[in-house]
């Protein structure tokens, strides 16, 4: 296959934490590899979308993008939440560009109208067209799938069923229910560094004396622990401070923060949520989104809870935006390649990559990802 050949075989292999090296610089700087995996990877994972409740009547839409990919959301006829390709089968022009409600869907370019099922309804000025089969030219549909009250959408059949992706995380955090809470407010930042490179820092503690001093009073460091999964890794530590941005009034001081492959992190706090989805824009440049929603979003506490949370977000992802930054020229340099990885400290670094060499290796290709050639007859 020809894409593989951008891969080097070596740098595929899979070796145990204690032996193995880091993914070479080049997947964090080549365009061919962004090119690949917004090809071969992001169409195959489920991509977050937000939250269906903005979308309560028949004929209420809202266009999305899915790492990139322009897809619109609707509630059709029936109630029943739909999903697809925001492109329109004239000539590719968008069919919504902000949220809506209309009994049917219309382009924004030469006004072709469609159900709410994706079904080609009204075709201007095509009076003389020969052997146009507007069967054939329905929208191209996406699968939409509700976890938790959030929706995600995955272009392509993957891996992994969403149920199975997200598995045990609603157990693991109840009495907490993310489905309890509503969406409050977003926040959305362009990072200098390749995405991979953002999620690699999300994925361990091993930098917080370094880059965040000031929470090593809030976090018990020496306890921090990363536990494992399939599709998602989970890291926890222990809170020092029980009156704290993390528990309010004190008490409650669990907080959990999942990195969900390939590019999404819930973390939990009683009483709220904080999305974060990582997607590519170019191969050293990334966008993250940041969701807040909360259990009660319509409260007056909860706005002044939002402005504490949001203050101390920001001063931690300047911290960590500036770090990956430096980082990602330091992977563009000539001194750098492969480097290893803390057997304490990096466990979720190692599975990240990991879970990616198996998806670039083909190691899921039996289970319904059409994209390897060892599938292909
Ligand atoms: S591109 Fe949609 S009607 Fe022309
Ligand atoms: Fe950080």
């Amino acid at each position: 296959m020809k894409a593989v050949k951008i891969f080097n075989k070596t740098d595929l292999q899979i070796e145990p934490i204690e032996r193995a090296f880091t993914i070479p610089s080049a997947w964090y700087t080549d365009q061919q590899i962004l090119a690949y995996e917004k090809e071969h990877l992001f169409p195959f994972c489920w991509q977050y979308a937000g939250t269906g409740n903005v979308l309560p009547e028949s004929g209420d839409h809202k266009p999305v993008t899915a790492t990139g990919t322009p897809c619109l959301i609707v509630r059709d006829n029936d109630g029943r939440l739909r999903s697809f390709y925001n492109v329109c089968k004239h000539r590719g022009g968008p069919i919504a560009t902000c949220p809506g409600n209309s009994k049917m869907l219309k382009c924004q370019y030469h006004g072709w109208t469609y159900r709410l099922d994706g079904s080609l309804r009204g075709v201007p000025h095509f009076r003389h067209a020969e052997l146009f089969d507007k069967d054939a030219f329905g929208l191209t549909p996406v699968e939409l799938r509700d976890w938790e009250g959030m929706l995600f959408l995955r272009c392509e059949k993957g891996p992994v069923d969403l149920h199975e992706l997200l598995e045990g995380i609603s157990g693991r955090i109840s009495p907490v229910r993310l489905n309890d809470m509503g969406f409050k407010k977003r926040v959305v930042y362009d990072v200098n560094c390749n995405w991979k490179a953002y999620v690699d820092n999300y994925l361990e503690g091993y930098h917080i004396p370094h880059v965040h001093p000031e929470l090593c009073d809030l976090l018990s460091i020496q306890d921090y622990r990363t536990e494992l999964f399939p599709w998602y890794s989970l890291q926890l530590s222990p809170l020092k401070a029980k009156e704290s941005i993390y528990s309010p009034g004190g008490g409650e001081d669990q907080a959990w923060y999942y990195f969900v492959f390939p590019n999404m992190m819930l973390n939990i706090l009683p009483g709220r949520l904080q999305v974060n989805l990582v997607e590519p824009v170019t191969a050293s440049i990334c966008r993250v989104i940041f969701d807040y929603y909360y259990t009660n979003p319509q409260a007056p506490e909860t706005d002044m809870l939002l402005v504490s949370d949001m203050k101390y977000s920001e001063n931690v992802q300047q911290e960590d935006m500036e770090i990956c930054e430096q980082v990602q020229l330091g992977l563009q340099s000539r001194a750098y390649d492969k480097g290893r990885f803390s057997v304490e400290m990096e466990q979720g670094v190692y599975h990240f990559q990991k879970l990616l060499k198996k998806f670039f290796r083909g190691d899921f290709a039996n289970r319904g990802n059409k994209i390897y050639p060892e599938n292909q007859k």
